[in-house]
């Protein structure tokens, strides 16, 4: 393994934030996003335009993230980037940019695979909120995302156990979904988390779903709450908007506790008492204090990592660049973007 300084530029475009980062080992020296709002008005990420808006983005990122790293080009180590899950046209920009700067500058070229660089973002330096402590192997990610959630067994860097994931939709698309359904504007979980914080998450129960094992499904959930609130505004009109707070409260409620049941449920079967949450929805307020509430009654050791590591960015994919760098773990020029990379 190489010691000392490695300085490494890394490049996320999966989905609709274009970002760049540049880390020194596990060290953050600038993580800059520029979150695409073209999609506000279509109610969801339109791929066409996330392409092009990453066209756009790309330079401006990556000239930004070094000039606030305050790093010259010519003394990084390595170019990481994104190959995927995503959207294949996003990727294609990312990676793209990342061969083409690799190959001038003649650096080494590293792929990350994305659902990989959320759980190893805990291991950037100050990625904890509580604690600044790492999680140390094995330890048990729950991972939920826009498009994911997945209950992995993580065994080092390198190697990843997927134990339980959703069958249909992700944890986020039931926030996201939810979020149309009673006309919160996209993307709607941070907007559900906000107006839960004024209602009732007990007001309406809605029925949580009985799958085996470790895996998920929230489509039902969906279902649900559109027959719910397809009643219950014959009635009254104005239903929704009367109890908005308490609507969020609620289903915000179901999800948490249809993730923790799973969770508890992981911890019983491996032994493993350390649990670390990532990705995008891992952002949500009563999710954290619920799973840290859990973690206290059954002295577990959560991690719960900084809101800017939890949604997409690159500091996350420079964490798992510089990994793979210290194994020398290279892509060839000849390497493809791959929407639907497993973990
Ligand atoms: O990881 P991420 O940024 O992108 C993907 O890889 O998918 O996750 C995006 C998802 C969206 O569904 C968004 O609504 C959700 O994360 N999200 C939240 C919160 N912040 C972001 N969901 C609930 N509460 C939040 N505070
Ligand atoms: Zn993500």
């Amino acid at each position: 393994m190489q010691s000392g300084k490695i300085y490494i530029l890394a490049i996320e475009s999966s989905c609709d934030e274009t970002s760049a980062a540049v880390l020194c080992n596990q060290k953050v020296l600038s993580n800059v996003i520029a979150s695409q709002k073209i999609h506000f008005e279509y109610g969801g990420v339109v791929p066409e335009l996330a392409s092009r808006e990453h066209q756009k983005n790309i330079v401006p990122v990556v000239d930004q993230a070094l000039k606030k790293a305050g790093v010259d080009k010519e003394i990084l180590h390595a170019v990481a980037f994104t190959k995927g899950p995503g959207l294949l046209g996003s990727l294609l920009v990312g990676s793209s940019f990342a061969k083409a700067f690799a190959l001038a500058l003649r650096l080494p070229l590293i792929e990350v695979n994305h659902m990989q660089a959320h759980i190893l973002a805990h291991f950037i330096e100050e990625a904890q909120l509580n604690t600044s402590c790492h999680p140390s192997f094995p330890f048990l990610c729950l991972t939920i995302s826009g498009g994911h959630t997945q209950i992995i067994k993580v065994l080092d860097y390198y190697n990843f156990e997927l134990i339980g994931q959703t069958l249909d939709d992700a944890a986020g698309e039931a926030f996201d979904k939810t979020a149309k359904l009673l006309g919160i504007p996209y993307p709607g979980g941070p907007l559900i988390d906000e107006y839960a914080k004024n209602g009732n998450p007990l007001q309406f129960p809605f029925p949580h779903p009985q799958v085996a094992g470790l895996d998920f499904s929230f489509s039902g959930l969906k279902s649900s709450i559109l027959y719910f609130i397809r009643d219950q505004t014959k009635l009254d009109s104005n239903f929704i908007s009367k109890n908005l707070n308490d609507l969020c409260a609620s289903v915000q409620h179901t999800i948490t506790a249809i993730l923790l049941d799973k969770i508890n449920k992981a911890v019983q079967q491996s032994g493993i008492n350390q649990i670390a949450i990532a990705g995008g929805v891992s952002a949500n307020s009563y999710i954290r204090a619920k799973l840290q509430e859990m973690a206290q009654q059954k002295n577990w050791k959560v991690y719960i990592p900084r809101m800017e590591y939890c949604t997409d960015n690159a500091a996350m994919i420079g964490i798992t660049g510089y990994f793979k760098y210290l194994k020398k773990e290279f892509a060839e020029q000849s390497t493809a973007a791959s929407a639907r990379l497993e973990l």
